[in-house]
């Protein structure tokens, strides 16, 4: 079986899929472009892409080879799901327990990071400006024992409540589009994403894709208290960042932790300037055995697809 692997992997993973495909591993960092995307449609009897890659509609266009995307990676908001499946192309994902968790730490690092003020700190130190400790110096806001409201409780926001919860004895309370009976913890569902908006700390961990595109808008944001703190480890698009960079400017919130941006690895310079803003370059499963775990689960889908079984993490 031909395979295309859009980006270089974990030596593990190449060499798994090498071991059982005749495999072409493309070296670029960038994404694909439509026109990419459909070349490898067209030449290979699967591929293996990831975020960035841009297979839309017009991907699908042409003449398809291809009869599977196992995408690395949970979020596959690059894929045009409906087009592939009108193509013949299945699409399958990667939710390994520990990107789940590797997602959710990173969330907590954000939410710490963003609350004490510890990017600030750093640069302070960094250029060689800090002149002693301080009663009253970088005063962030402390965590243990605050409001969390988190935006999507599916298996990674599940995982932030857990972690708010267990660890530092945060009040849960959560949006999510269906009723959960048992979200595993004391915690409180919301029904009106602005009621919910008005916590300590926000979380956002929902699916991206056109259903949830800007869904914190300005209008949400305007519903934070002053001293409430914005954290998203979910997609860029999913908050308005337009409307997110007026509210910091405004000082309608305290701050924001992003690890995800509405056109990466773009970064609006009005974000950058934001002392109270938390900037990532998307590492939210960014730890070696975690990228093997995804990518593992990506081969097994292939393996499966070769060997005419059901996918096990179709989409
Ligand atoms: C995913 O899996 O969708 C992540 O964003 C990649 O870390």
């Amino acid at each position: 079986m031909r395979v295309f692997v859009t980006r270089q992997m974990t030596a593990r993973v190449e060499a798994a899929l090498a071991s059982a495909f005749d495999c072409t591993f493309r070296r670029d960092p960038a994404g694909l472009t439509p026109a990419e995307a459909a070349a490898a449609l067209a030449d290979y009897d699967a591929v293996l892409p990831t975020l960035g890659d841009a297979f839309t509609a017009e991907a699908f266009a042409g003449p398809v080879r291809a009869r599977l995307l196992a995408n690395f990676g949970v979020g596959y908001n690059h894929i045009d799901v409906a087009a592939a499946r009108a193509a013949g192309v299945a699409v399958s994902n990667t939710p390994a327990p520990e990107l789940t968790d590797a997602t959710a730490d990173l969330a907590m690092t954000l939410l710490l990071m963003t609350a004490r003020r510890a990017g600030a700190g750093e640069r302070l130190l960094r250029a060689g400006q800090w002149t002693g400790w301080q009663p009253t110096q970088l005063l962030g806001a402390h965590v243990s024992g605050k409001t969390v409201s988190i935006i999507g409780m599916g298996r990674i926001g599940r995982a932030v409540a857990r972690r708010c919860h267990h660890g530092f004895g945060m009040r849960v309370q959560f949006f999510n589009r269906s009723p959960l009976a048992d979200p595993g913890l004391p915690a409180v569902q919301i029904a009106d994403l602005r009621a919910a908006m008005q916590a300590d700390f926000v979380v956002i961990a929902v699916p991206g894709g056109a259903g949830t595109r800007n869904l914190i808008d300005a209008a949400a944001l305007a519903a934070m208290p002053a001293h409430g703190c914005l954290i998203n480890i979910a997609r860029g698009d999913v908050v308005d960042e337009a409307a997110l960079i007026a509210a910091l400017e405004a000082g309608s919130i305290a701050g924001a932790g992003l690890d995800v941006y509405a056109r990466e690895p773009e970064v609006p310079a009005a974000l950058i300037a934001q002392e109270r803003a938390t900037l990532l370059p998307h590492l939210g499963t960014a730890a070696e055995e975690v990228r093997d775990a995804m990518g593992m689960m990506a081969f097994d889908n292939l393996l499966a697809l070769a060997a005419g079984r059901d996918l096990p993490n179709p989409v």
